[in-house]
């Protein structure tokens, strides 16, 4: 049994800073990480899908590392369009595939018990759009073809188009190149996104793609064209990804806040409520 769990959008700011004045995203963060800290079992890995920080400011990636090594885990992180990927691999050296990636791009793959997780950089300088780019292809390509392990790609910018325009607009700008190199790949299980700052489930070149919402504010649900850009503070939660060889790769959405429960399904058993004695 595997268990990947993945938070996204954490958007961090320098301590004492609220992102877009009134979102507390350091406050929200921990309380994620807090969270992942009592899940039962414990997870195996966890994947960080982009925009940990909110500027790419020092002091941003200084909360991250402080918030992030607090769990007892390897953690995997891609860089979103509100990072760098120069700034985040200068910040974050210590890192899984920080060391290892060349150019400018982060970009590395890891075996985890019973899957292979991928990680691919979409961060496109001076620009809210994602991009794989050629080189990155060409590697993801090879790494496929060499380790047939299950596996879940983790990417900041969702290749699937979402129906909320102004997210969209700032998609995947190579989303079809990235299709053609996956489609024909059985063991390609997941794409694993973020940006969206919702939960969402939608099919890419055949696969599974999910969206998890952020650990901070959401993007509100407006399916109408063209639709503002408005954020507000739906549930935070996150996924985890459970693989093993009955089940297969299942994801499951866990919030982060507390709710009434749990209760006894059979806490009633034997009891005759008025009406049903006959
Ligand atoms: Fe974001
Ligand atoms: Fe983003």
């Amino acid at each position: 049994m595997t268990l990947i769990a993945q938070i996204t959008d954490l958007h961090l700011r320098p301590r004492g800073l609220a992102c877009y004045r009134v979102s507390d995203t350091n406050m929200f963060a921990e309380r994620a990480i807090r969270s992942l800290q009592a899940f039962n079992p414990k997870p195996d890995a966890l994947v960080v899908t982009g925009d940990l920080t909110d500027r790419s400011d020092p002091r941003e990636y200084a909360v991250g590392r402080e918030l992030l090594s607090r769990l007892d885990m390897p953690v995997f992180v891609v860089p979103g369009n509100h990072d760098n990927s120069d700034d985040m691999r200068r910040a974050l050296p210590e890192f899984p595939g920080m060391s290892e990636s060349r150019s400018g791009k982060i970009y590395y793959a890891a075996d985890v018990g019973s899957v292979q997780v991928i990680a691919l950089d979409t961060f496109l300088p001076n620009s809210p759009c994602g991009e794989v780019g050629r080189e990155q292809l060409t590697w993801l390509d090879g790494k496929l073809r060499e380790n047939t392990k299950p596996t879940l790609i983790a990417l900041h910018h969702p290749p699937a188009l979402s129906g909320i325009t102004h997210m969209d607009n700032m998609g995947l700008l190579d989303a079809d190149a990235l299709a053609e190199i996956v489609a024909p790949c059985d063991h390609v299980e997941r794409f694993l996104c973020g940006h969206l700052h919702r939960p969402i489930i939608a099919n890419f070149a055949g696969k599974i793609m999910t969206l998890a919402p952020s650990t901070g504010h959401q993007v509100v649900l407006d399916l109408t064209e063209n639709g503002p850009a408005l954020f507000n503070f739906e549930p935070a939660a996150y996924f985890v990804h459970f693989h093993s060889e009955r089940t297969g790769v299942v994801s499951h959405m866990a919030y982060v806040e507390s709710y009434p429960g749990p209760y006894n399904f059979f806490a009633d058993e034997g009891v005759v409520w008025p009406g049903d004695e006959c």
